[in-house]
């Protein structure tokens, strides 16, 4: 079958996207809309929502979208595809438990058909891996060369592991067939788009402010957890694939800016001008106690520092969710 240059291409760039109706996924596509790709979406939404890419489904837009699960067979538009970003996997700690091992399949299935893409098409490949690598870090902040403490039968296993399995694979590709490859480990990233009840602290801290209820905080709340906003994490994804000094490289994409856990509650009951209240619940199993992103490789390579202060990206955060779920500020 021959490869599709159709004119309305127009010497475009074309991005593959796994996950795109994801949070992380639909901000993406929307980047790469804007910096004049064409954008190819794959997307089982068994996380994700279509409601995420209604804006870039309008008949201008230059998208595509296919709803298929990537850990079967799938078929895409006939393009000669030149970036293949891979995102798709469920990422908060309720959607990897309810669906274990379809995450432990995504990450491995699923990496290894979107590999055979990029291989086929010999396009560039990044992969979006994460901080649970690293697992309950015995070193502090954690650089790439850190090798990790993951519990390989704990409960979130299904993920680190999978994740660990997926970079393993990733770089087998690259050692092989000389694929121009990244990784980049994703730090708790935040913003708009994420699901109301996706399980992940900022979505629930809001939206228990929103409604005047207690927030909950697992644990003594003094876990430190390190927050990014989504936009500046995007121009880091973008900038690893895009920029010409990152084939083969690993790099850390988060905000070393560390907070408690009972910190990011008082900015959040704070910005939604209620009292803070704050209710406790058991600490998950193998919860990492600290976790903050040594960037000095992403400050080299990608000149990329994250730039949205905490207090802003939740007030923009905020806006959002009183917006979607007509809450009161
Ligand atoms: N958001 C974060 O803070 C964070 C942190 C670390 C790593 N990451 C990584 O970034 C990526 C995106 O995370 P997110 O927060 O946008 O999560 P998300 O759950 O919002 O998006 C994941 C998307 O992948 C899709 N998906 C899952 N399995 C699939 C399959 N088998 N076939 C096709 N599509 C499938 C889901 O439907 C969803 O749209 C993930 O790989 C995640 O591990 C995110």
């Amino acid at each position: 079958m021959s490869v599709m240059s159709a004119p309305y291409l127009n010497g475009k760039p074309v991005s593959l996207v796994s996950g795109a109706g994801g949070f992380l996924g639909s901000h993406l596509v929307d980047r790469l809309l804007e910096a004049g790709h064409f954008v190819v979406g794959i997307d089982s939404f068994n996380t994700g929502s279509l409601d995420n890419l209604d804006h870039a489904l309008s008949p201008n837009n230059h998208f595509i979208l296919v709803q298929a699960d990537i850990t079967e067979d799938f078929q895409l538009p006939n393009l000669a595809y030149d970036y293949i970003w891979h995102l798709a996997s469920p990422a908060s700690p309720v959607d990897y438990r309810r669906l274990s091992i379809e995450t432990m399949l995504v990450n491995s299935n699923g990496t290894g058909n979107m590999l055979k893409v990029a291989l086929k098409n010999r396009a560039k490949f990044l992969l979006a891996s994460t901080s649970e690598v690293y697992g309950d870090p015995l070193v502090h902040p954690q650089p790439e060369i850190y090798w990790g403490n993951v519990n390989s039968v704990g409960e979130r296993a299904c993920y680190d592991e999978s994740k660990r399995f997926a970079e393993a694979l990733v770089f087998e590709y690259h050692r092989r067939y000389s694929m121009n490859i990244r990784i980049v480990r994703i730090f708790n990233t935040y913003g708009p788009r994420m699901r109301i009840k996706d399980g992940r602290v900022v979505p629930n801290f809001i939206c228990q402010a929103l409604k005047n209820e207690a927030l909950t905080v697992y644990g003594s709340g003094s876990q430190t957890r390190s927050f990014a906003f989504v936009d500046d994490e995007i121009e880091g994804i973008f900038r690893a694939m895009t920029y010409e000094n990152t084939n083969g490289q690993v790099i850390n994409l988060g905000n070393p800016e560390e907070y408690t856990v009972k910190e990011l509650a008082s900015v959040v009951a704070a910005i939604c001008s209620v009292k803070l209240q704050i209710k406790y619940g058991d600490l998950p199993p193998d919860d990492p106690s600290k976790r903050c992103p040594d960037i000095s490789r992403a400050k080299e390579l990608l000149k990329w520092y994250p730039s949205v202060p905490l207090k802003q990206g939740i007030g923009r955060t905020v806006a959002y969710f009183a917006g979607k779920y007509s809450l009161p500020i």
